[in-house]
């Protein structure tokens, strides 16, 4: 079989169905956990901010209660496979907090407190949070945990060579074709297997379409921080603008994480200034120094906030796993557990809550248009990118820092949507379906799976 992605998904059902003797290959279009899992904050928890209410208002406490169930498992397998792989990821046991700074949210902890009591998980109210700054209230789920997400991977990467997984990074899917089974395509050859996994964020490259999720990036930031006024716990604000919070280290010492604001991917014209309103917000209530790190994080939201794992209705063999609404550690983990289940000829029996043939909204992603349009070349500063019309077709220009200017096509290479600027990445962000390609067009995300192809530029442009 073989494994598209080698994220926390795509491992994860690597390492299980390789220990049940299953051949399996694993193709990674760059490298072992540095894209969306590499990317995320890490929080190893079932508090998925403010969500048992909202499942059993919207169903009844039996899906509440499977969303859990299935969050558990995955938790409850990254603490084993940390443990008896000897994973070093920084692991550490936390508790977690939903907090507010307004008094009209502390009725929400209230009923957040009650259905997560009527799905089985303990939850503590209390009158505000462990931060610097005033809350009004908190709720918390105790010993959660946090890792660093990319050394996790390696690890379980290194874990799954050893027991026969072959990984191939660097190798890009370019088609995932029916052919008596699935046969897929990288540039250089092509593999057939009789089930292929989709573990890419979103599904590339083959029959399945996903119109169901919609991209949203998050703004994160990483400052070194001393230890005296350091924070203890993972922590997720239910106000908007929302924060999330938590430590981290890199080796010149003890970060804090902070992620804030969010928005469509491609939807956003200015996202640098997200970055200086996180910085301000972070300075104004953590004493923190430099800031080290900062960058996006794309995820892929659905209407009832639920991902869509398992093998796909109309594509027998084929396996997705896709909106993960920002809670893809454990719900990526329970996505792995269950597709390599269902290729075992198992089922969870929380495997319902993820159905990829669930009724939802075929209008939750209404796409969207470039936020970069500009009339002419001058419009672009140096270091800058702007999408201009040429000929009958439209351009993504962007300036080097000397100011001079190169060229690609503005239109995706999944459906043509026209691509924005994005002016902190410094990469071209599709609005309809969050694929991100680099200045000179490759691919860094899909579902795109082609570059942009460059354009050559007039003379007098030059
Ligand atoms: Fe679908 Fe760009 S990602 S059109």
């Amino acid at each position: 079989m073989v494994v598209i992605g080698a994220g926390i998904v795509g491992l994860t059902t690597a390492y299980l169905l390789t220990e049940a003797g299953l051949s399996v290959t694993v193709l990674e279009a760059r490298r072992v956990g540095r894209q969306v899992t590499g990317r995320s904050t890490a929080k190893i928890t079932s508090q998925h901010s403010l969500i048992y209410r909202h499942l059993i208002e919207t169903f009844d406490v039996e899906t509440a209660k499977r969303y859990a169930d299935a969050n558990c498992a995955g938790i409850n397998l990254i603490r084993q496979w940390v443990r008896e792989l000897g994973l070093d990821c920084d692991f550490e046991s936390k508790h977690a907090y939903a907090y507010s700074t307004g008094q009209s949210r502390i009725a929400d902890l209230q009923f957040e407190a009650e259905a997560a009591a009527k799905v089985g998980l303990e939850a503590e109210l209390l009158d505000s949070a462990p931060l610097p700054f005033a809350t009004t209230g908190a709720l918390c789920f105790k010993d959660q945990a946090q890792f660093n997400p990319a050394q996790y991977l390696i690890g379980l990467a290194r874990a799954a060579e050893s027991k026969g997984t072959r990984i191939f990074e660097e190798t890009r899917v370019i088609a995932v074709d029916a052919d008596d089974g699935w046969q897929i395509k990288t540039a250089r050859s092509s593999v057939n297997a009789k089930h292929a996994v989709q573990a890419t964020n979103v599904p590339i490259a083959g029959p399945v379409r996903y119109d169901r999720t919609r991209p949203r990036s998050h703004i994160a930031m990483a400052f070194h921080i001393e230890q005296e006024v350091a924070i203890d716990g993972m922590f997720i604000g239910i106000d908007e603008p929302t924060h999330s919070l938590r430590m981290g280290r890199d080796q010149d010492g003890l970060l804090l994480v902070v992620l804030g604001a969010k928005f469509n991917t491609g939807h956003e014209g200015d996202v640098a200034q997200h970055f200086v309103n996180l910085e301000n917000w972070t300075r104004e209530n953590f004493q923190v120094g430099d800031a080290a790190w900062r960058w996006v994080n794309e995820d892929y939201d659905t209407a009832d906030r639920m991902p869509f794992v398992g093998q796909e209705p109309k594509a027998p063999g084929l396996y997705i796993a896709t909106g993960f609404n920002a809670w893809g550690i454990s719900n990526g983990t329970a996505a792995g557990i269950l597709i390599a289940k269902q290729i075992l000829g198992e089922q969870p029996d929380w495997a319902s809550v993820y159905d990829p043939a669930r009724k939802a909204s075929k209008n939750f992603n209404k796409g969207g248009d470039s936020q970069s349009l500009v009339h002419s070349l001058d419009e672009i500063e140096a270091g800058g990118g702007a999408v201009m019309n040429l000929g009958r077709g439209k351009i993504a220009v962007c300036k080097g820092d000397d100011g001079k200017p190169h060229a690609v096509s503005a239109s995706c290479t999944h459906e043509g949507c026209i691509v924005t600027w994005n002016n902190a990445d410094r990469t071209w962000d599709c609005p309809c379906h969050g694929s991100i390609f680099a200045t000179d067009g490759s691919v860094i995300h899909g579902p795109a799976v082609e570059p942009l192809p460059s354009v050559k530029l007039p003379p007098n442009w030059l």
